[in-house]
């Protein structure tokens, strides 16, 4: 099983005037990559709650007061908000109930779906730059400490020419994007003028054409279009020309020679693109040495040659051998600390192992040693040693989990005492007695205390396996570090531009289905149906190309027909683009062709889990038969069952299964004692009292047996 998210223990609650809302109360599920897993209950069962919790969008109020959330090898309510807001929209993107509160009214739709992929670029640059800085001063402090205080100065002047160097090449690099970016965005325009003209669309030649004229102006760039700025001149002045005598109109109205100067931008413009790029960071370096000569001597493809030649010669190899002494010796003093490590590591566990270490000093020990383990980290690694970095929380979760059991498992045996007590003398007594006292629910300490061990012996394993792998290829490092900077740099410069987003956003809105895209692209929300709207809501939440996409209640606002076409969508993109997919709904009949898993939810806990099929032809949890009956059945046109009564007030959520109240066939126990996860098969669980050995035989209600009898005929067997 590849488990892309877990939530594990989740337990939320809010801060109210009234009391503490306990809106999620321990629960509990891993979903598994590829597959879409349902979550369904009542409205205030927690779901939103759940799926905001992992994206971290929870209100202010909110506690988190326990639980964890695994993604990606990290646990999403412990980082911080840079990287998560790295992870929302990139790798777990989100659509709500009513797409009209996802989209801005007064801004066209194109713009809404181009406006998030421009922002995230944004941030993509400038971490990029950081990212740049940052290495290179690890490089500046390890050449340094390797080659001696009298080589200080040289290391910070080679140094100080790499990002020199690369600066001047950044600013090449840049004027010749921009200028590509306005010729990509003139083929754009002049691709929808011609396409609008085509489809005979009223267009605003004047004005259009306008706008492509003074576009063409900043196409001229040094490099870009060199060669050929005769061409684009003569190209502006016949646009100037064709707009002094355009007007509004259909392509009836527009002049010959207008739809002739539309294309001969488009022509000039796909020339310019099909170019070969100069290597700029080649040229920077040459042109920082150099600065009077012109460089336009020779083709593209031989300066690349040359200036690698002279980059070389006069810095690279040098930089090369010095950046390599540097890796070296982060290496080795990288490798020194991690034997220390072990030795410390090892030397401690028998600590933990002994009884008597309290609480406060296993944390201050494992912060100590976290600490000792950063340190030892080696920073010229590109890859980074996900293990180390991880074990701080590791090991605290581990000791976490150790000393609430110490606590907890005296009170659990002091109950599980007095009620035996109780129940003993009830018998004793002659009364008939109908509940059974719960189990105990006591943690196994050995084990706990084993596993903050376990994390420590992971990481001396982890440690010995890195130094029996020997010393890496110092050069080869050297060389990648060099290769990692480069892309880094280009990174800064290299925009997601608005064109290149528009054709992008003209791409997704035909993989969600919106007819003529193109025209559709300059409109505003309210000329689009629910159900177009909601597609734009996918379109925008697929933006990033995210892993996992969680669905909150995407088709109630829609009418029967429009969900059933959004539910297709949702379960084709999620075939075509491989995503995981957390299904929220309150109708459990939504979700029998989309879900592969479905987790039942009621007050904040899941009180049923299991595949599609168990859910819905061997339902065990009298609130899961609650939610079939109420489920509309278009085969009968029976009466629905509404669910009686109403959910609890979750500032006192009541004791034992929440549900009793409103449940026939509620036992006394059910109010008294929460029941445990009973299993009925591997993939399948309910916690209710009802699948006790001790407990009464209970059939489902008459509605849902006879409904699974002929769910069974139809399907020959699956939903
Ligand atoms: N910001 C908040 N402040 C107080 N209570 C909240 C807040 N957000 C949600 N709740 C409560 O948490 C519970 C679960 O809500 P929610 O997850 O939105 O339910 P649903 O299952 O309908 O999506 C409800 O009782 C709701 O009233
Ligand atoms: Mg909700």
């Amino acid at each position: 099983m590849d488990k892309i998210l877990e939530v594990k223990n989740l337990k939320v609650s809010f801060r109210t005037s009234g009391g503490t809302v306990k809106a999620v109360r321990h629960i509990s599920f891993d979903l598994e990559r590829g597959k879409t897993l349902a979550i369904v209950g009542e409205s205030g069962s927690g779901k939103s709650v759940t799926s905001k919790a992992i994206l971290g969008i929870l209100a202010g109020n909110s506690i988190i007061e326990g639980g964890e959330i695994l993604f990606d090898g990290m646990d999403l309510l412990k980082i911080d908000e840079e990287t998560m807001c790295d992870i929302r929209g990139n790798r777990i993107s989100m659509i709500f109930q009513d797409p009209l509160s996802s989209l801005n009214p007064i801004v066209k739709i194109g713009r809404q779906i181009t406006e998030a992929m421009l922002l995230k670029d944004k941030g993509n640059r400038s971490t990029a730059r950081r990212d740049f800085n940052d290495l290179l001063a690890i490089i500046k402090e390890n050449s340094t400490a390797a080659l001696g205080k009298e080589s200080e100065a040289k290391v910070a002047e080679m140094c100080k020419k790499f990002d020199e160097f690369n600066i001047e090449s950044n600013h090449m690099q840049e004027s010749y994007n921009n200028a590509k970016n306005v010729a990509e965005d003139l083929i754009s325009d002049a691709e929808d003028f011609l396409f609008l003209a085509s489809k005979n669309q009223k267009l605003d030649v004047k004005s259009d054409l306008k706008t492509m004229a003074d576009k063409l102006k900043k196409v001229k760039d040094e490099f870009y279009t060199y060669g050929m700025d005769e061409k684009v001149d003569a190209a502006y002045l016949e646009l100037k020309n064709a707009a002094s005598t355009a007007k509004r109109g259909k392509i009836s109205d527009i002049p010959e020679g207008v739809i002739n100067a539309v294309k001969d931008v488009e022509d000039h413009m796909r020339t310019l693109n099909s170019q070969t790029e100069p290597d700029f960071f080649r040229i920077g370096f040459y042109k920082q040495n150099n600065p009077e000569t012109d460089l336009h001597a020779m083709p593209v493809e031989e300066l690349n040659e040359f200036c690698l030649d002279y980059l070389n010669e006069n810095f690279m190899l040098e930089y090369l051998d010095m950046e390599q002494k540097g890796v070296e010796y982060s290496y080795r003093t990288a490798l020194e600390k991690k034997k220390s490590v072990i030795d410390e590591l090892k030397e401690d566990r028998t600590f933990f192992e002994q009884e008597g270490l309290s609480r406060t000093d296993a944390h201050k020990k494992a912060k100590e040693l976290a600490a000792m383990v950063e340190d030892s980290i080696d920073k010229l690694e590109i890859n980074k040693d996900s293990v180390a970095y991880t074990f701080g929380h590791a090991l605290e979760d581990a000791i976490d989990r150790y000393y609430n059991a110490v606590v907890k498992n005296p009170k659990e045996e002091a109950r599980y005492a007095k009620q035996s007590a109780k129940r003993d003398a009830l018998i004793a007594k002659g009364k008939t007695v109908d509940w059974k006292v719960v189990p105990k629910l006591v943690y196994d300490l050995d084990e706990l205390k084993g596993n903050m061990t376990a994390v420590m012996d992971n990481m001396i394993v982890h440690y010995e396996n890195y130094i029996a792998a020997g010393e890496p290829d110092f050069s080869k490092r050297s060389v990648e570090i060099v290769d990692f900077m480069k892309y880094k740099a280009a990174a800064v410069v290299h925009k997601i531009t608005r064109s290149m987003a528009k054709e992008k956003a003209i791409e997704l809105m035909e993989e969600v289905g919106i007819p003529e895209p193109r025209i559709r692209y300059n409109q505003y929300p309210f000329e689009f149906s629910g159900g177009m709207r909601q597609r734009i809501v996918i379109a925008i939440a697929l933006a990033a190309n995210p892993d996992i996409l969680i669905c909150d209640e995407p088709t109630t606002a829609l009418d029967v027909t429009i969900q059933a076409q959004i539910l297709e969508l949702i379960n084709k993109l999620k075939a075509e683009r491989d995503l995981s997919v957390i299904f929220i709904t309150h109708d459990l009949g939504v979700v029998a062709n989309m879900a592969d898993e479905i987790a039942v939810m009621y007050a904040g806990k899941i009180v049923e889990f299991g595949t599609a099929d168990e859910i819905f032809y061997d339902p065990r949890h009298p609130y899961t038969w609650a939610l079939l009956s109420s489920m509309p059945d278009l085969d009968t046109k029976e009466k629905l069952d509404a669910i009686p009564g109403t959910p609890p007030n979750m500032i006192y959520p009541p004791e034992g299964d929440a549900f009793a109240a409103r449940n026939k066939y509620a036992l006394q126990i059910d109010f008294e004692q929460e029941p445990p996860k009973f299993h009925v098969s591997d993939t399948h669980w309910a916690a209710t009292w009802l699948l006790h050995p001790d407990a009464p035989k209970v059939e489902p209600p008459r509605i849902i047996v006879d409904r699974i009898e002929r769910m069974k005929k139809r399907s020959g067997g699956s939903i």
